[in-house]
């Protein structure tokens, strides 16, 4: 039953048949939280989920992740499973209940204070405890032991998601030789992979490696972050390396490393009309004629104080600005346990206070403020709808492996009429180069880029608007996930048998 006019999704389906599909993150699809008496389903604010949900939803399989949300276990079966999603049941999400510890040590510890910082280079110093390592190596012990191996003549195809396990790789090859499952591993790296000087500061660097190269497949979203992973390969380890087919073989194991760039859900966006668009604007109080929109979890790697900093500029430099522009920024709480998020939520609030002081004005029946700020989780649903009120989008990163928002803000318009502003250091602007493309951390640069953006007349936005759809219609989630499939199956690369989407 596919959803999507894409001409191989049957090829993609024919390539899965019989092979039974495995993915494995921390972060789950669907969370149950206990609100009063009522559980209610979330869905995170998580890229990686954005662009693996429509393919399980699709093709089916079975999704193992950990139980984050605190009814997830009341609502599973005794193996810890439920059928989700849960309005219409396509697939089967697998939750593995950590300890406090656990999650402490593995989860906030050595995947977010250490590994996070480390490959994002943004002037974080990343810590590195024992302790937290310790939890980080049996947590993916215990991940390992949850997932089902095939024995079958085909097996199953495994694909296992980002830098919290960089280690499960290496312990499912080794259950696997065990059971002689045909299985094939992939992992894919949803954050940028830095050179090997930066990569060396982490005390494990060698056990990483040799944990990822357990996969047949490594994915990236850039070439550049390929080139980093073989360098550092090459420096760390007595593997031999492969220039020529992209691979480390090492004990007699041959990973190939492949770019494989992420994209979203190419379905039909609902379009909002100009009374709903309205109606969105008096809900938010935001009383201006140009509307920024940004969309970020309250990340320090998302450069959300400069982008508030360059509102302020904007409206210093060009005066005539002031009443007239707003930024909204919606920004989802996250990994607020770590001092240096909430340290960065701290400073964003201050940062936005301080412009809404100097330039909010008071109306006969409303106040303008230059920024609006909505640090709250916000549905899809919602989201949609603000892309679509949005004149432009301010996508500001310091450093970011993809950066899916740019692809929803252009894929959510409806007359091309928006306009991108994107940070030159994500993996987003090698493809989306009819965007405005800034270095965010020039505070003059990003106000000029938002006046720029304003005055771009109709036809050139666009032109570039229109350009942008066809590579975000074209490089969606479903080529993302079928690329790696068969170069995982097959070992070769997909282009050449991958015919365009429509
Ligand atoms: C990034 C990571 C994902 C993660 C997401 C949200 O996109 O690559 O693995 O799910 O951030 O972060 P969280 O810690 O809430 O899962």
């Amino acid at each position: 039953m596919t959803q999507h006019n894409l001409p191989w999704i049957d090829s993609f389906r024919e390539s899965l048949e019989n092979h039974q599909l495995i993915v494995i993150s921390n972060r789950e699809p669907y969370i149950h939280q206990r609100k009063g008496d009522q559980i209610e389903v979330v869905r995170p604010a998580s890229g990686l989920v954005t662009a693996l949900e429509p393919i399980l939803r699709e093709f089916g399989g079975l999704w193992i992740a950990h139980a984050s949300g605190s009814s997830d276990l009341e609502t599973t079966n005794a193996r810890g499973e439920i059928d989700v999603p849960p309005s219409q049941p396509r697939y089967t999400l697998r939750r593995v209940s950590l300890t406090q510890e656990e999650e402490t040590g593995y989860y906030y510890g050595f995947a977010n204070e250490g590994l996070w910082p480390l490959c994002h280079l943004v002037h974080h110093r990343p810590i590195f405890r024992v302790s937290d390592w310790a939890q980080y190596q049996s947590v993916n012990q215990r991940f390992a032991l949850s997932v089902p191996l095939d024995s079958t003549e085909k097996g199953s195809l495994i694909l296992i998601q980002d830098y919290h396990f960089a280690l499960l790789p290496r312990h499912l090859r080794h259950r696997m030789t065990q059971s002689q499952s045909p299985s094939r591993i992939g992992i894919f790296w949803h954050i940028p992979w830095p050179n090997p000087e930066a990569f060396g500061i982490c005390p494990w660097n060698q056990e990483l490696l040799k944990g990822m190269l357990g996969s047949d497949v490594i994915g990236f979203h850039t070439q550049y972050h390929c080139n980093n992973f073989l360098e550092t390969c090459n420096r760390y380890l007595e593997a031999r390396i492969d220039w020529e087919r992209f691979s480390v073989t090492m004990d007699h194991q041959e990973t190939l490393v492949r770019a494989f760039p992420i994209g979203i859900d190419p379905a039909p966006v609902r379009t909002l009309d100009p009374n709903e668009v309205e109606a969105l604007k008096r809900k938010y109080q935001i009383h201006a004629e140009v509307v920024a929109v940004g969309v970020d979890r309250l990340d320090y790697t998302k450069g959300l104080v400069e982008r508030v900093e360059a509102v302020e500029r904007l409206l210093e430099k060009y005066p005539h600005y002031r009443g007239r522009f707003s930024l909204v920024q919606m920004g989802s709480p996250t990994r607020t346990q770590i001092p240096a998020y909430r340290a960065l939520a701290e400073q964003l609030r201050s940062a936005v206070e301080r412009v809404n002081q100097r330039f909010s004005e008071k109306r006969d029946s409303s106040v303008y403020r230059p920024v609006i700020f909505l640090p709250e989780h916000h549905d899809w649903e919602e989201i949609q709808y603000f892309y679509q009120m949005g004149d432009l989008c301010l996508v500001t990163s310091l450093h970011d492996g993809m950066n899916l928002v740019a692809k929803e803000y252009i894929w959510c318009q409806s007359a091309e009429r928006g306009a991108l502003i994107l940070s030159k250091f994500t993996g987003a602007s090698r493809e989306l180069t009819e965007a405005l493309i800034v270095n965010p951390y020039s505070i003059e640069e990003l106000a000029d880029a938002i006046a720029m953006a304003i005055a771009l007349p109709q036809a050139e936005r666009t032109r570039r608007m229109t350009a942008m759809k066809e590579k975000v219609r074209s490089q969606n989630a479903f080529r993302w996930a079928f690329s790696q499939i068969h170069t995982l199956l097959t070992g070769i690369e997909t282009p050449g048998s991958l015919p365009k989407a429509s």
